[in-house]
This record gives C-alpha cells, structure tokens and sequence, in this order.
C-alpha cells in the first residue's frame, strides 16, 4: 500500500502527460493533486481516469467566491468523486461554514462521501515584504487554520513553516498539507524549496504536495522512492 502522506502534483497542460507519469509510478504513487493547468485544460475527465486507476485526488481548484456561489461550485465538484476540494480562507468564516455545510448536507443527501474540505491560509508565494495584512503571516495562518475549523473545515494548505503552529493551534485531527517540499540535495528552484519531506512531517504536515522533483527528474520512479523513504525517517 502506497504512503498516501504523498500527494504528486500533476501540473501538466495534456491529459497524456500527466497519464504517462501516473502510469510510470504505477502503485508507487495513490494520491495526486489536479490543480488548474490541468483541470481547465483538459475537464474532468482526468479524474474520472484516475478514480478508476483507484487514485486518491485533491481537486486544487482553490474556489474564492460569495457563499452561495461556492457552496454551489462545491456540489458541482462533489460529482467528480475527488477525495479533497478546496477554497480560500480569505473568502471568510460565513463562505467557509455555508461551504462545508452545503458539501455535507448534499452528501448525506445522495448517501455519498463527503470529500474532505480544507482552506488555502496564505499563498506561500507571498513573502513578508509583499505581505497586504496588519499582522505578520505566520499570525495570519494560524488565525485563518483556527477560523477554517471553526467554520467545519477538515484542514488547510499551508506553508510547512507554519505547519507546527497551526497544529498547536488547531491540535490533532486537522489535516495540513504543505506545499514547497524538496529533498534533501535535489536542487530544482531554490526559489520553491521551504522544507525538506522530513522536516514538514515532524513540523505536523499531514500530507506533502510534491511535483517538479518527480516530474523533472530522470527517472521519476526513483525520485518518488526517495521521497518515500525520506518520509519514513521523520
Ligand atoms: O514546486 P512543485 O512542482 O513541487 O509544486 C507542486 C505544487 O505545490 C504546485 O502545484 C503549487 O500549487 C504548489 N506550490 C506552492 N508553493 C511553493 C511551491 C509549490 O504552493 N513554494
């Protein structure tokens, strides 16, 4: 069984390339994230072709919208079957608890699973000198990881820098998935490297978002067991 705590990336702009790299990892890799190059380029038939290859899939399409227009978004998604969907916490306490709400009630409803439901905190593209808020980001995070379960969220996307203290501050149960992940030695833009897989996993990161250290290496097979065995020693 494959260390579901991996999540691979499949930022591709054609459906065979992100089919090819699924295929060669074969039942190294169960949990992949279709983010929006994929997704608006190809629809949804990419994960109805992972779901029957029984992968695990984070729809990262990141909705920021009113209440009503993204719990309604969110409904639309459940159809696909993802494990994880996704929206802003900026969006506010009201969109998130109407969101959360909507997705449960309409699961219950079609006597379905209701896919986990986390909040983006802050972009980790956005550095302190960029930063818009009053308040330092790491503050900022926590406030948005707290408002998210307040809201009936089941986690965030986050920075692993501020893994460990949304995990002190939202404690266990909380899933936390962390982009930004490099191993150790693999340089492939020092501009994206914020942690190793080991050092985001022992900071509280529930699962690692990874995609150009596999998509770009040589073998990506390879470059996904390291990982894996990387991961094993937090
Ligand atoms: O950089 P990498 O290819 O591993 O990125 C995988 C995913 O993680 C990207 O789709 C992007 O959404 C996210 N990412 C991020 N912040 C970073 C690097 C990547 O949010 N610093």
């Amino acid at each position: 069984m494959a260390d579901e705590r991996l999540i691979v990336a499949l930022d591709f702009h054609t459906a065979d390339d992100a089919k090819n790299l699924v295929d060669e990892l074969g039942d190294s890799v169960n949990f992949y994230k279709v983010g929006m190059e994929l997704f608006y380029s190809v629809g949804a038939g990419i994960v109805e072709w992972l779901k029957a290859r029984d992968k695990k899939i984070f729809l990262d399409l990141k909705l920021h919208d009113i209440p009503n227009t993204v719990a309604g978004g969110l409904c639309s998604l459940m159809n696909l079957g993802a494990d994880i969907l996704n929206v802003h916490a900026a969006g506010g306490f009201t969109m998130m608890k109407t969101a959360a709400d909507a997705l449960h009630n309409e699961a219950e409803r079609r006597g379905v699973n209701c896919p986990k439901l986390i909040a983006i905190t802050v972009l980790t593209s956005i550095g302190q000198a960029e930063w818009f808020g009053a308040r330092e980001i790491p503050a900022q995070v926590a406030d948005f990881a707290k408002l998210a379960k307040d809201a009936g969220l089941d986690g965030v996307v986050a920075s692993p820098r501020e893994a460990k203290l949304i995990r002190d501050t939202c404690g266990e149960n909380f899933l936390i998935v962390t982009p930004g992940i490099r191993p150790a030695g693999v340089s492939v833009d020092d501009q994206s490297r914020i942690a190793t897989p080991a050092a985001a996993l022992q900071n509280g990161a529930t699962h690692l978002v990874i995609g150009r250290p596999i998509r770009a290496a040589k073998n990506p097979r390879d470059a996904a067991q390291k990982i894996l065995t990387e991961m094993q020693t937090a």
